[in-house]
């Protein structure tokens, strides 16, 4: 019991460790990212671990300066990761799908 309790609060705090990563990954990309395009050009995509690696990269030959790539990577990857629906499609301001 003392181990299955012990083993539990390794895994939240686990758990913890990666939300903080992620909501650090959060931050970075609107002040890495904000200032060349909007987000909406990175939230439509919904790429692998791989994929978000190589479009990092791309950035990077771009231009772009990480202060915290892995964050930003460990952030695209849970949060636009080819294992998510796709993205809604774009709005117009009266609330219907552009064409
Ligand atoms: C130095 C400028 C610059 C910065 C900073 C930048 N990008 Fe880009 N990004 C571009 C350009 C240029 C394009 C191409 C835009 C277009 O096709 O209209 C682009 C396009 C993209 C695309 C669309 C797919 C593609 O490859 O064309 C994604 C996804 C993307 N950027 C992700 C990011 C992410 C994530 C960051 C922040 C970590 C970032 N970008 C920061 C310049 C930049």
């Amino acid at each position: 019991m003392r181990t299955a309790l012990l083993l539990l609060g390794f895994a939240l705090a686990a758990c913890a460790a990666d939300q903080a990563v992620i909501e650090k990954g959060r931050q970075e990309e609107q002040r890495t990212c904000l200032p060349c395009h909007s987000l909406r050009i990175i939230h439509t995509n919904r790429l692998s671990r791989a994929g978000w690696n190589k479009e990092l990269d791309k950035m990077a030959g771009w231009g772009t300066k990480y202060t915290d790539r892995d964050a930003i990577l460990e952030y695209l990857v849970a949060t636009y990761g080819d294992d998510k629906p796709v993205a809604p499609p774009d709005m117009s301001a009266d609330g219907r799908a552009k064409k």
